[in-house]
């Protein structure tokens, strides 16, 4: 089986071939950075318009190196949310037009079960169930996946996103859109700048852990927002500080709140997915947390942390290889979309 996958939800045009017996065959990412940095966050409208100008140059790429006619594929799965509203309509109406004009299903795909399942596109001995540390833009969720559309919410963030927060941090700090990579950059070369460190105090800045000292599942970042705009207006630190000092504080408020679950869960196995599972010191911490446990982590490769077409054809793919076929014709797109609405897939 083959499947093509189609990503538009948000700022990525991402196309990708993935083969059952194969793995990935292709995949093409356009990043539209350079249209939306110059207003510092991302403008919808030249999103949809810049995604429908990149699908079908891009899907000429990845049939290409794939040496394969459309009607060759299985299936065409696409991002139907959440997401972008008008972003996701356009990916959805080409993957939509294409399965029918090429004879074969349509496969709409929840971003975030195209996240979570990403690492089996380097690892295929990933199984369920397992525990989801979920941490993007949009998101930050401890998930149970016990199968294939079966998710429980184990806890969330009550207000902003780890990715939210990042790139909040670092407009504070004067970085450009997207901000959560640039702040990383800057969080690294803390020590280099000498700064004095006495545990996790940087420049004897110490940012508060938010909700670490309540029980519970859930998280909460927009507090530490607020500290690092004190920070910054007291003056007294140096950027790469405060960027270290909050690395340092999501990082262990997420290690410890995934600590938490894998214990009240007693799954096997930890699943890291999202944009900010691209963060280095986040990934060593995480890592860790996990030997000292004996839970193996699993990562996506930093390439498909953030979003891309190979997880929305892997995602397809899985949902195919478990019997899933297209009711009707329609164009499916939801900007809204709970991860635990999805229908569990029996036959996995
Ligand atoms: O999953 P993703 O590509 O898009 C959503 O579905 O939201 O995640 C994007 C988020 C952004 O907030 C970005 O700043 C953050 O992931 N991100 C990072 C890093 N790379 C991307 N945050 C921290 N460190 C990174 N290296
Ligand atoms: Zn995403």
């Amino acid at each position: 089986m083959r499947v093509l996958g189609i990503e538009t939800s948000c700022d990525e045009t991402g196309l990708a071939i993935v083969d059952s017996e194969v793995g990935l065959l292709a995949h093409r990412l356009h990043s539209q950075v350079d249209v939306h940095a110059v207003y510092g966050g991302v403008v919808p409208e030249l999103a949809s318009r810049d995604h429908i100008q990149r699908i079908l140059p891009l899907l000429r790429e990845v049939l290409d190196e794939a040496e394969m006619r459309g009607p060759e594929l299985s299936a065409v799965a696409y991002t139907a949310g959440p997401g972008l509203l008008g972003a996701l309509l356009t990916g959805a109406s080409v993957a939509r037009s294409l399965a029918y004009g090429w004879g074969i299903p349509a496969l709409p795909v929840h971003h975030l079960e195209g996240h979570l399942l990403a690492p089996l596109l380097d690892d295929a001995s990933l199984a369920f169930p397992f525990l989801v540390l979920l941490v993007s833009g949009g998101h930050t969720q401890l998930i149970h996946a016990r199968g294939l559309g079966a998710y429980e919410l184990l806890g969330e963030s009550i207000d902003d996103a780890a990715g939210e927060a990042f790139d909040k941090t670092a407009k504070l700090l004067g970085l450009g859109y997207p901000g959560g990579p640039a702040l990383a950059q800057l969080a690294a070369t803390a020590d280099a700048e000498s700064v004095t460190k006495s545990g996790a105090s940087f420049g004897g800045l110490r940012l508060p852990r938010p909700m670490l000292d309540r029980p519970g599942l859930d998280m909460s970042f927009s507090g530490l927002k607020t500290a690092v705009r004190t920070a910054v207006h007291k003056g007294q630190y140096a950027p790469a500080a405060i960027a270290r000092a909050f690395e340092e504080a999501v990082t262990e408020t997420l290690v410890e709140k995934t600590r938490r679950a894998l214990e009240h869960s007693a799954a096997p196995t930890l699943v890291v997915a999202g944009g900010v599972a691209a963060n280095v010191r986040l990934r060593a911490g995480l890592e860790a947390m996990g030997q000292a446990r004996g839970v193996p982590v699993f990562f996506p490769r930093p390439a498909f942390c953030t979003d891309n077409g190979a997880m929305i054809a892997l995602a397809g793919l899985r949902r195919l290889q478990a019997g899933a076929t297209e009711s009707d014709l329609a164009i499916r797109a939801r900007a809204r979309w709970p991860l635990t609405e999805l229908v569990a897939e029996a036959s996995v």
